[in-house]
């Protein structure tokens, strides 16, 4: 299989969860000798103290921007400066709950900021040879899975909430650009995500940390809804695997095969936890409380993977015992790094440090 060189790499939302444990994994690929290029806009969710001490650890790879994917003219400064040949575009708003309250910046980021990412590849980059932009994306476009079912990249779009939508209109605008324009495109769809640096709005860091601070764990129904749990690094390396073996016009579903219930996660959790901080396990069972339901919440997500594994040859490495265990470990150990985003401390550290930098 022809492998294709990966030289100046435009990544979109490094300083969020996923992005940022992306560009860490790159950097320290050894078989990788060329620069990345982070566009974040940092929303409350975009930190760069997720990665501090990049510059130090890979002097001159690494260049920072405050900036907007919805600005079509920085966009276009950037691929120019940076002569830039792949994009991983992670940017986008992406927790469903503040989707039902908000959903105005979901469509202004994951739909017109895609739009304007893609199009400023489009522009910047005719004519041009061994290009890829890969638009990494969810596999909740989907919908509900039945039981027994597990999503295919053939299986038909149906999102139900205003961020799979956002998403799905996003899929589609990318795939859209690969047929049109003979853009080379690849797209991958995975499941929930987790691991170190996540925001503590999503499940796992928000149990875990509820659990240390003795506050209730909130369980949404009656905790029966399905996910499929992904470590983060498991992700990060299908990305990697597809920007150098990866087809252009290809979709890749990402799944980390544990397939579990909320409520048998919860516990799962509260008994890793506790084998940590010592506490009865008891103690953190006793604070689950099963909350009013997220309204039009998904029965069940479940990806089948054969895809990326048959073609690409990634396969996920790290069970879900161990993942928990180790993103536990990493919340418990990174009290500064939680405190910094649970006070808000660390925006106006943003704010002097970024503030009108870039943008
Ligand atoms: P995140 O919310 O942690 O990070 C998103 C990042 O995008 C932040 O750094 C934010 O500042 C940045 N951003 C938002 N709007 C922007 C804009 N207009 N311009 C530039 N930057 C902007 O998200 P994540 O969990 O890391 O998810 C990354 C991608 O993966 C998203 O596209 C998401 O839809 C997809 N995804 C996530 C999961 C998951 O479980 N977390 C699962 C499937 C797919
Ligand atoms: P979440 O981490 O928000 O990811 P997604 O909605 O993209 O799947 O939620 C994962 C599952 O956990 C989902 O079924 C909703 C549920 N959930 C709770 O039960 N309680 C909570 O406090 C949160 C944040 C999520």
């Amino acid at each position: 299989m022809k492998m294709r060189e990966l030289r100046s790499i435009l990544v979109t939302g490094g300083c969020g969860f996923i992005g940022s444990n992306f560009i860490r994994l790159l950097l320290n690929d050894g078989a990788f000798t060329g620069t990345v290029v982070n566009a974040d806009k940092l929303t409350y969710a975009g930190n760069p103290l997720n990665l501090s001490g990049i510059d130090e650890l890979y002097p001159g790879r690494y260049t920072f921007y405050r900036a907007d994917i919805c600005d079509h003219e920085t966009m276009t400064g950037i691929f120019e400066k940076h002569r830039i040949d792949t994009v991983v575009h992670f940017a986008a708003e992406s927790h469903v709950d503040r989707s039902i309250s908000g959903p105005h910046e979901f469509v202004r980021t994951n739909i017109n900021g895609t739009f304007t990412l893609i199009e400023t590849a489009r522009r910047c980059w005719e004519g041009k040879d061994g290009v890829l932009f890969h638009h990494v994306s969810t596999d909740e476009v989907y919908g509900s899975a039945a039981e027994g079912e597990e999503f295919s990249e053939t299986t038909g779009y149906d999102p139900h909430s205003p961020y799979s939508a956002s998403k799905a209109a996003s899929d589609h605008l990318v795939r859209a650009y690969g047929h049109t324009y003979g853009l080379p495109v690849t797209i991958s769809n995975c499941s929930n995500n987790y691991g170190p640096y996540q925001f503590p709005e999503k499940l796992i860091p928000l149990m875990i940390l509820n659990m240390v601070e003795g506050k209730r764990l909130p369980v949404y129904g009656d905790g029966k809804n399905v996910r499929d749990w992904l470590f983060v690094d498991d992700h990060a390396e299908a990305i990697r695997l597809i920007l150098r073996k990866g087809a252009a016009g290809e979709t890749y579903n990402i799944g980390g095969g544990s397939v579990v219930s909320n409520i048998d996660l919860v516990r799962l959790l509260c008994e890793r936890t506790a084998l940590k901080t010592g506490e009865k396990r008891g103690v953190y069972e006793g604070l689950i409380q099963f909350v009013t339901d997220r309204p039009g919440h998904d029965r069940r997500y479940a990806v089948n993977s054969e895809k990326i594994k048959t073609s690409i040859g990634w396969t996920p490495t790290v069970s879900l015992e161990q993942g928990l265990d180790g993103t536990i470990s990493w919340y418990l150990d990174n009290v500064d790094w939680v405190r910094g985003v649970q006070t808000g401390e660390y925006r106006s550290w943003i704010e002097k440090n970024y503030g009108d930098r870039d943008r």
